[in-house]
Formats: structure tokens, C-alpha cells, sequence
């Protein structure tokens, strides 16, 4: 599980995946400060404490460095982090299980690459990614040579 390299220069279009989401009723949007502590509940329900903290870490950034996908009902149903615990990072990200497989995945990813692209970063970092065919199908992103263990490993177990 290493990290993988993406060219922010030459990420695909946004657009078709956003079309495909709101066709079926779903939407991206960036929370507000007022909605730190659902979405902190939420990705502590789905994804555990860790990813929790890093949700959590998103909220001091300005703007907050985290997305949504959320429901009709406006109801959370994923959430994707960049720039929060390495700077150039995407990530923590991570979609309910039941509502996999309908391109809010995706969404979220070129999302929140767009936003990392917008803010100065011309290459961006997926960390410890857990899942390379979906970064580099959706991204052509390319593995990090000798990645693992990345930054989380080794910096994450030193005092
Ligand atoms: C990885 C994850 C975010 C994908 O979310 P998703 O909403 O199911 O993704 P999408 O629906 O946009 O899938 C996009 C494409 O990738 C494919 N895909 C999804 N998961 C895949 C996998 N595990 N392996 C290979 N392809 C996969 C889908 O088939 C889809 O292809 P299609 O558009 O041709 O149908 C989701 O599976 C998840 O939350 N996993 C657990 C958390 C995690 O591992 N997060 C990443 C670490 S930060």
C-alpha cells in the first residue's frame, strides 16, 4: 500500500462525473464550519477514529479542505480530504458502503484534486492509497517507488 503521483496539470474533466452523480440525485458540495461535528460523527461511524481526526484537521484550514457527497436530502454519504495531515495530500477519502459503485468515488476524487490544482500544487500525493486501480484508472495516477511505509509509517511511529 504506497503512494501514488498525480499530474494536477492533467487531470480529466470533471464535468461527466459530476453530470453522472446529479443524474441520480446526488451532489458534491464543501461543508461549512458548521457542519464540523456531523461530518467528524459521520466519518468516525464509517471509517474509524483516525480518519476522524484528519476530517477533523480539515475544518482549520480555510476554506475547509474536505468534500461531500451528499444525498437529495442532503444527507452525507462520502467525504474526501486533501492538504491535512502532509500538505499535498489527498486524502482521508472513503464513500458509504452502501452507496459504492455509482461514481461518488470519483466525484469526489477529481473534486478534490481540482481543488488542490487551484491552490498552487502542480503534482498531488495519494497516500497510502489502499486501493491503486481505482486512483489510476480515475486518474491516471502513477505508484511512488519505495513508498511504503510512506510518511503515516515512518513519521507517524517516531516520538
Ligand atoms: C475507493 C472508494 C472511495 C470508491 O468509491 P466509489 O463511490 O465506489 O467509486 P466509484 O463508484 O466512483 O467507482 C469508480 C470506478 O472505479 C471502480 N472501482 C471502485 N472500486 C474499485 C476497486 N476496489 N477496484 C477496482 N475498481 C474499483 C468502479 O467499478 C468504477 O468503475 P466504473 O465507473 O467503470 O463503473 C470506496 O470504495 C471506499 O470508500 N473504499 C473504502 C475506503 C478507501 O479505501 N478509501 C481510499 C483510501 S484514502
Amino acid at each position: 500500500m504506497g503512494d501514488l503521483l498525480v499530474k494536477l496539470y492533467a487531470l480529466p474533466d470533471p464535468a461527466p462525473s459530476l453530470a453522472r452523480i446529479r443524474a441520480a440525485g446526488y451532489d458534491i458540495r464543501r461543508p461549512l464550519p458548521p457542519d464540523r461535528r456531523a461530518v467528524v460523527r459521520w466519518v468516525e461511524t464509517h471509517f474509524g477514529e483516525r480518519w476522524a481526526g484528519e476530517a477533523e484537521t480539515a475544518f482549520s484550514r480555510g476554506p475547509v479542505a474536505c468534500h461531500l457527497a451528499v444525498d437529495s436530502a442532503g444527507g452525507i454519504c462520502g467525504f474526501a480530504c486533501h492538504d491535512v495531515t502532509f500538505r499535498g495530500f489527498f486524502g482521508p477519502a472513503g464513500v458509504a458502503a452502501e452507496a459504492r459503485g455509482r461514481g461518488l468515488g470519483t466525484a469526489l476524487l477529481l473534486r478534490a484534486l481540482h481543488s488542490l490544482g487551484a491552490a498552487g500544487y502542480a503534482y498531488a500525493i495519494i497516500g497510502g492509497s489502499g486501493d491503486d486501480a481505482f486512483y489510476v484508472k480515475a486518474t491516471g495516477a502513477a505508484p511512488i517507488a519505495d513508498s511504503t511505509p510512506g510518511p503515516y509509517g515512518i513519521w507517524g511511529a517516531q516520538t
